[in-house]
């Protein structure tokens, strides 16, 4: 019994003294594993007699369970000293500046397309696509180009090799394709379902290819096409929503004026002109003597809308197009467009935009 007091608190110590887990997992092994001190002891209870195993059995039993829960205890104290230990060392200093990150910048023309959609999407239009590659149907002859005619050639169209019904395809010149392909999936629908052709009110941006090329015109470059049909659209709603238009781009209060022109898929035509004055070099937007054209728009031509399929006596509606890249180079000041394409970073560094600013109407267009 004496042997196993001492036993007991030989262990003990060896217990107390280890230093982390794994001494103490050594001195659990040395005591209580298969070759351990207080086994090889309890082993020996076979070779005793009924009477000894009597009290020595309890007690190597109690001895057993002691020393497992001093090694649960010193375990628990070890662990949580080494957290303490791994916690300090690896203490993060909170008040170290971020490290840096390369961050890209949204490009202006990516911009200036999000918000236009925000303004647009706030009067409730969707936002509609169409090809880059487009035929001649879509690109002039449902637009109310008769084939042969002038206007084709104020185009400066780019024609590729494929064809298609015997003409060759283009790059689309402009965005109003898609006012043709939008009515046409909007009849298709009204007719297949047995119903009224749903009313359409859609913007279309995107890019857009004439061969011409200087400080304000580049090989391709992009627009965005607005269209409304139903029943009772008239120029007044053209004006107010292009008005209205006009002052939430800009973020300012700015004068508008609606000058006949004429585009063949349009009647009446109009452009719109938006005031601006100089100070020095600097170009100011929305008030002064000063006009400036902005955007072509319209009346949808009863011809465009026989092209798709649509009873011009019954549906009438209108559409505009407009420069996206000259949006951007007047709000932002940017003076030749060229850069727009010259994929040059110090450019994008200077004109692009934060990636975390979405542009939205409740805090703000542009940041
Ligand atoms: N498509 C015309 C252009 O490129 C713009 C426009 C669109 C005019 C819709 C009227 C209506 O110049």
């Amino acid at each position: 019994m004496d042997d196993t007091k001492e036993l007991e608190d030989e262990i003990s110590a060896a217990i107390e003294a280890a230093a982390d887990e794994a001494a103490l997992e050594a001195v659990r092994v040395a005591a209580l594993g298969k070759k351990g001190k207080v086994s090889l002891l309890m082993r020996g209870l076979g070779k005793m007699s009924p009477e000894e195993r009597k009290t020595a059995g309890p007690a190597l039993n109690a001895l057993k369970t002691r020393l497992g829960e001093l090694i649960a205890a010193r375990k628990e104290e070890l662990a949580a000293k080494a957290l303490e230990a791994r916690l300090e060392a690896e203490r993060v200093d909170i008040t170290l500046p971020a490290r840096p990150r390369p961050q890209g910048a949204i490009h202006p023309v990516s911009q200036v397309m999000d918000e236009v959609a925000v303004i647009f999407g706030d009067m409730g239009f969707v936002v509609a696509e169409g090809p880059d590659i487009e035929d001649d149907f879509h690109n002039f002859t449902a637009l109310n180009f008769p084939p042969g005619h002038p206007a084709r050639d104020e185009h400066d169209t780019f024609f590729l090799r494929g064809q298609k019904d015997g003409a060759p395809m283009v790059l689309r010149t402009h965005t109003s394709p898609v006012q043709i392909r939008t009515m046409t999936a909007a009849v298709e629908k009204a007719r297949k379902g047995g119903a009224p052709l749903e009313p359409i009110r859609i913007i279309a941006p995107g890019r857009t290819y004439r061969c011409d090329s200087d400080q304000t015109h580049t090989p391709m470059f992009h627009q965005v096409e607005g269209l409304v049909i139903d029943r009772e659209t008239h120029m007044g709603h053209l004006k107010g929503c292009l008005a209205d238009f006009a002052a939430t781009y800009f973020e300012r209060p700015v004068k508008t004026r609606f000058r006949p022109h004429h585009f063949p898929f349009t009647e009446p035509s109009a452009e719109m002109d938006i005031g601006y004055s100089r100070k020095g070099n600097e170009i100011i937007i929305g008030e002064g003597n000063a006009w400036m054209e902005i955007l072509g728009c319209g009346m949808v031509h009863p011809n465009v809308l026989k092209a798709v399929g649509i009873d011009p006596d019954e549906y009438q509606g209108f559409a505009f197009g407009m420069g996206i890249d000259r949006l951007a180079m007047l709000k932002y000041g940017i003076p030749d467009l060229r850069d727009f394409f010259a994929a040059d970073a110090r450019w994008l560094k200077h004109y692009g935009f934060s990636p975390l600013l979405q542009p939205n109407l409740a805090t703000g267009l542009s940041g």
